[in-house]
């Protein structure tokens, strides 16, 4: 077996970096997402809406650097670029949302296909160290 300096296995970590890399250019999609429905929200939930965008995308700008730095843990790359993140994600893209309930939508849906690509990671992560533990 291939070990790291880490003593981690080369392949096994080059594949988690690159799922992992999938899920922060997701994570980077969905933080501009927010940062255009916090800038763009209009109507009378404006108020509530503006300060929870804004809660929203701060935390997302924590995981994003939570992944990226796991990345780098395991001795990867992390993307860095909207080329990248484009070519990497399967979140929709909300261009000129000023709708609150249009926007609220985008939010949940967001959220839907980040948790989706999350519950893929571990299950892989997790049938990888039960193969492990039979053999
Ligand atoms: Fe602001």
């Amino acid at each position: 077996m291939n070990k790291s300096i880490l003593g981690l296995d080369k392949t096994k970590s080059a594949n988690l970096v690159y799922s992992l890399n999938g899920l922060l250019a997701n994570f980077q999609i969905y933080y501009q997402n927010l940062r255009g429905l916090h800038w763009n929200i209009k109507g009378k939930n404006f108020f509530e809406l503006h300060v929870k965008f804004e809660e929203f995308y701060t935390d997302s700008q924590v995981k994003v650097d939570d992944i990226a730095e796991r990345i780098l843990t395991l001795q990867g790359k992390p993307l860095h670029t909207f080329t990248d993140y484009i070519k990497r994600h399967s979140v929709p893209v909300g261009k000129d949302i000023s709708n609150d309930v249009e926007g609220v939508e985008l939010v949940v849906n967001s959220l839907s296909e980040l948790l989706k690509i999350e519950r893929e990671i571990l299950n892989f992560q997790m049938k990888q160290m039960m193969k492990e533990q039979i053999l």
